[in-house]
């Protein structure tokens, strides 16, 4: 099991100057260092729709990074309900409303690719061009490759300069579900990041 060190969320939350607290759950969270990547991303590239695969500590982070970019919106697809309100809590407490939107999408089944997959359900995902995909979710434990469908079920509404990233790109399970993504997106370039748990970033 990875072990977080609380004082890298510390300093994001620093960094972000998240002065109320932080929805920070050892093993739970994203990695700081994933975290770290998406925050540095969000405000460089300023994205004006980003869409979330689970919601929590990523959630707070991102919603206020467009905040401080004067621009943005996050979608948070949660399948679990007391998680989607806990984070709305935190966008409430921070006044991020008009950044970020919390959608409980509880998974059900979906086909992708010939497989069945439990997977949020496709109406939550924005109409509009997808700038930075962030995926999180669903949960490792819930299925084999939990989080292939995000890229075949979001690539119609990827924007062209699209940037994706996923976590716990060091497991076994995830590095197949990229080696997939590969052979049906052959434009998509990926660079490996060498976080705690891993991070591929895919971009055409
Ligand atoms: C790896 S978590 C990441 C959540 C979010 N991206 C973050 O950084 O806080 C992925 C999913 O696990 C679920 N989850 C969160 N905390 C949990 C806990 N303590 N026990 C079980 N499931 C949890 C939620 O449904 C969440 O969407």
């Amino acid at each position: 099991m990875v072990t977080d060190d609380p004082q890298q969320y510390h300093a994001l939350q620093a960094r972000l100057e998240l002065t109320q607290g932080i929805p920070f759950t050892p093993n739970w969270s994203a990695g700081a260092d994933f975290i770290q990547l998406i925050v540095d991303a969000c405000l460089n590239n300023r994205p004006k729709q980003i869409l979330e695969c689970s919601s929590g500590l990523t959630t707070l982070m991102l919603a206020r990074c467009c905040q401080i970019n004067g621009d943005g919106h996050v979608v948070s697809l949660e399948d679990g309900l007391q998680y989607a309100d806990d984070t709305r809590g935190y966008i409430d407490r921070y006044g991020l409303g008009d950044f970020a939107s919390v959608i409980h999408a509880p998974l059900q089944e979906t086909a992708v690719d010939g497989n069945s997959y439990q997977w949020y359900s496709t109406d939550a995902i924005p109409g509009t061009a997808i700038d930075m995909l962030v995926i999180d979710g669903p949960s490792g434990f819930i299925q084999k490759h939990s989080r292939y469908p995000a890229l075949p079920l979001c690539h119609p509404r990827l924007s062209e300069h699209c940037v994706i990233f996923l976590d716990d790109a060091a497991r076994e399970d995830e590095q197949a579900i990229v080696r997939q993504w590969q052979e049906h997106y052959p434009e998509l370039r990926h660079d490996y990041r060498n976080t705690t748990r891993g991070c591929s970033i895919l971009s055409r």
